[in-house]
């Protein structure tokens, strides 16, 4: 299993998988500006198969987990948790104090992960997102590195 940087060339598969798992997916746009805002996009690989991929943006001293997708034939079988765990690792290389992320209040899986990992809940934006039925809250959630 390898940690690598994300790249133009990556961006057909990641778009892929993220269509695959997200309702509301990121554009190649959001992936592109990520790149070239030389935010941490770090792809998860294994025998040169894409397992997955994530984003992070560094603040002074915060870390904000911006999106995190498992290909969805490789989800729970602890891919996910070894990936935060790894994006975790490189925010404190880069000496961050905490990390944080918004999450749907909806997506079960995520939350369970998040608080598996150590976070916890900090707010709620209050319809804050687009739903398939209306809007849906946001949940702030950060855990100290
Ligand atoms: C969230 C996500 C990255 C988890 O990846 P994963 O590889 O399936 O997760 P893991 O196998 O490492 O599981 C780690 C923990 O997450 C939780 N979890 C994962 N999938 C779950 C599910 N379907 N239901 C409930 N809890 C789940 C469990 O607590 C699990 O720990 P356990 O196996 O000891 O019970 C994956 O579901 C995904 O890509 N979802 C779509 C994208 C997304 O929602 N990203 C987050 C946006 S904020």
């Amino acid at each position: 299993m390898i940690l690598r940087d994300m790249t133009e060339a990556d961006l057909e598969t990641v778009l892929r998988i993220e269509r695959e798992v997200h309702v509301h997916p990121w554009t190649l746009g959001n992936f592109s500006d990520a790149l070239r805002s030389q935010y941490l996009c770090k792809v998860l690989e294994l025998d040169k198969q894409m397992l997955g991929f994530a984003v992070l943006m560094l603040a002074v001293d915060e870390a904000e987990l911006l999106d995190i997708a498992i290909a969805a034939p490789f989800q729970q079988r602890g891919w996910g948790r070894k990936l935060l765990d790894e994006m975790m690792a490189l925010a404190r290389r880069q000496n961050m104090m905490r990390m944080v992320l918004e999450v749907r209040a909806s997506n079960a899986p995520a939350i369970a992960l998040y608080r598996k990992a150590g976070f916890t809940n900090i707010g709620l934006r209050r319809d804050y997102y687009p739903a398939l039925n209306g809007r849906e809250d946001a949940i702030l959630m950060g855990c100290e590195l």
